[in-house]
């Protein structure tokens, strides 16, 4: 069984951000990773179609005996992952906004997270927000826009750089000092960040603390693959492999297989 692949699911490309760190956590594990791009985004949707995708996707991954899945995108586990882990047996890894961090290490008492629809409305979004964030000004935006322009291989284009200046200046008047990055395809706008944001605003992504919980949690169930070989890494898609591939750039050994 510790042999088997780490499944990882997002609803398209942007859940390849959280792949990368858990490859270069974890790199002895093999690992499949699906990207349901025909339905992205995911954001939009209400919380029972957004459970029934993830089901979907849980399922093509256990039919390829994978030990551990993880939920590599923020509208997903904030709407479904509790129903994935009443529903099946294996460990499954989710991914939510890091408003904790930024709630405890903002100096200027004011946060601004930026996130789809579904994971702001989100009943666990609220939860976490309600209990670490409840003493700060935190000013949320819905990223709309950039998980379709990301997906059709837009990332640096005049159209991504007007949205996110139009998400960002709300939160620059209320004088943010932390951005928090709520969906898994944002990591991929760092360098467009890095350069419209002034330098006291740190961004906070939790790709690095999904990779460490998951390696926490295979050590924990003895599902920790100790074999030194040559890890298959798989990615299915059901959108744009350039897309993909163009993201993924220098990880030259992997599989693209279409599903
Ligand atoms: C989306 O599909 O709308 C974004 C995925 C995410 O929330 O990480």
């Amino acid at each position: 069984m510790s042999n088997n692949p780490i499944g990882i699911f997002d609803s398209g490309v942007g859940g390849t951000s959280i792949w990368k760190e858990i490859h270069l956590q974890l790199p002895n594990e093999h690992t499949i990773y699906l990207a349901d791009s025909i339905n992205a985004p995911y954001g939009p949707k209400g919380a029972d179609k957004i459970t029934e995708l993830s089901v979907k996707n849980t399922e093509y991954l256990l039919k390829k005996k994978c030990k551990l899945i993880v939920v590599a995108c923020n509208t997903a586990t904030t709407n479904a992952i509790a129903y994935l882990r009443q529903t099946y047996d294996v460990p499954f890894i989710g991914i939510e906004p890091a408003i904790k961090p930024a709630a405890l290490s903002t100096k200027t008492n004011a946060v601004g997270i930026l996130a789809t629809k579904g994971t702001l409305s989100s009943a666990l979004f609220s939860k976490t927000s309600g209990r670490f964030a409840s003493h700060i000004k935190v000013i949320e935006r819905e990223g709309k826009g950039i998980v379709e322009l990301i997906e059709n291989g837009k990332l640096y284009s005049d159209e991504m750089k007007a949205l996110l200046v139009q998400y960002l200046t709300p939160m620059l008047n209320a004088n943010i000092d932390y951005l928090v990055l709520g969906c898994t395809h944002y990591p991929y706008l760092m360098p467009i960040l890095l350069e419209l944001l002034p330098k006291n605003v740190k961004i906070i992504d939790s790709g690095a603390a999904v990779a460490r919980q998951t390696k926490a949690v295979l050590i924990e169930n003895n599902l920790l693959n100790t074999e030194i070989t040559k890890p298959k890494l798989k990615f299915y898609t059901n959108g744009s492999v350039d897309v993909m591939a163009s993201l993924l750039g220098e990880h030259l050994n992997v599989e693209y297989l279409k599903f």
